[in-house]
């Protein structure tokens, strides 16, 4: 059986009006980057956008961190760079935070979500790309899909599901080296959500079957925040899910999107919003936001793609379409108020460090 590695690389490297979509110029660049620079390397690739950020799936036989691959994937994003940069685009190149590539575009800005697979007869896969959010929004999702049978109805219909799964969560607060813990559901579940609600902290990289031991989730952990050491943009992830057999459905990976749980992002990186689904290429508008997740099918043979799938584009979505709206205007009632903007230690900005800073000088402490 073939062994085919699923690299997801994705960056923000420039937008028409703002932090919005990139060009089409822009997307048409890196793409036919990929295409020309990636003969003889990679198998097969697919490229698009959710709001700002352009993500580029390939399919080749290197494993994950391969130092050829990841530096494809660069150039083409420098490459891309040069274009918005000659177009006027903002935000040029912001997600490219070194200038010079060392080997791995991990912990350089660009996000990246990667697995190498024993290659089944049939391969369906999702592509999970979210703008104007962080790591941790997937947390709620893969809990409730690979532990709750209220979302995966084969942890009680299907024997190999049923054994549940390891979760691999990353502490993204430790920078040096990752720190990382494996824990198993179902046996663990409470330690697992104990982990996952504190989605600035712990984020999950990877889950595995424990059924046969294969990898399903490969998820994206890399914060801009503590790379840059300051605001740079919000670390928009990406993640790679296979599905079905010994996996959950499809429908099963989808059914917790339904919840559009808050995450942190939209405006400024700085805000609480309703994560919504979306179909593919969507752009971003109201308060630059809500926080937008879209969903790609595909299936692979030996590394060939099949065209896409957009999985949340359906009637039952445009009604969670309206439902995180309504939500978000709940929210955006209450502007900078409490839960709507994030906590001081999550903020993306030092506006409000520094004029705390100045306001101090002018507090007193009143005589008795
Ligand atoms: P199949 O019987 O076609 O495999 O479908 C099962 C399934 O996964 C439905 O969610
Ligand atoms: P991005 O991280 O998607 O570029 O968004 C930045 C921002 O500040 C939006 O208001
Ligand atoms: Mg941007
Ligand atoms: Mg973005």
């Amino acid at each position: 059986m073939a062994k085919i590695t699923l690299s997801i690389i994705k960056a923000d490297i420039g937008s028409i009006g703002g932090h919005i979509k990139p060009s089409q110029k822009l997307l048409e660049t890196v793409s036919n980057y990929i295409k020309e620079k990636g003969r003889g390397l990679i198998i097969d690739s697919y490229i698009g956008h959710t709001g700002d950020d352009i993500a580029i799936l390939t399919t080749h036989k290197k494993g994950p961190s391969n130092p050829k691959i990841h530096k494809l994937c660069w150039d083409a994003f420098l490459a891309g760079t040069k274009i918005a940069k000659s177009q006027g685009l903002y935000g040029a190149g912001q997600d490219l935070l070194v200038s010079a590539f060392s080997g791995n575009v991990k912990g350089m800005g660009p996000q990246v979500a990667e697995m190498e697979i024993e290659e089944r007869p049939a391969e369906p896969f999702l592509m999970f790309m979210a703008d104007k959010t962080e790591p941790g929004a997937f947390n709620l999702p893969l809990y409730l899909a690979f532990t709750d049978p209220m979302h995966n109805a084969g942890l009680i219909l299907s024997p190999k599901v049923k054994e549940g799964f390891k979760f691999v969560i990353m502490d993204v607060s430790y920078t040096k080296v990752d720190k990382i813990i494996e824990l198993k559901a179902p046996e663990e579940i409470y330690d697992i959500a104990a982990l996952l609600r504190d989605t600035g902290r712990f984020v999950v990289e990877s889950i595995f079957s424990r059924a046969s031991g294969e990898q399903v989730v490969s998820a994206s952990t890399t914060r801009l925040h503590n790379i840059a050491g300051k605001y740079v943009g919000k670390d928009d992830p990406v993640m790679l899910v296979r599905t079905q057999k010994d996996f959950p459905a499809t429908g099963e990976i989808l059914s917790p999107y339904t919840i559009t749980p808050l995450v942190a992002g939209f405006m400024r990186g700085s805000h609480n919003s309703p994560l919504m689904p979306v179909k593919k290429n969507t752009s971003i508008s109201f308060f630059d936001g809500p926080a937008i997740v879209s969903c790609l099918a595909f299936c692979e043979k030996e590394g060939k793609l099949t065209e896409s799938a957009d999985t949340f584009d359906h009637p039952y979505w445009d009604y969670v379409r309206e439902q995180a709206a309504q939500e978000t205007q709940e929210l955006r009632r209450q502007g900078f108020f409490g839960a709507a903007m994030l906590p001081m230690s999550e903020l993306e900005y030092t506006g409000v460090m520094e004029t705390l800073k100045e306001l101090e000088e002018r507090f007193k402490i009143r005589k008795k």
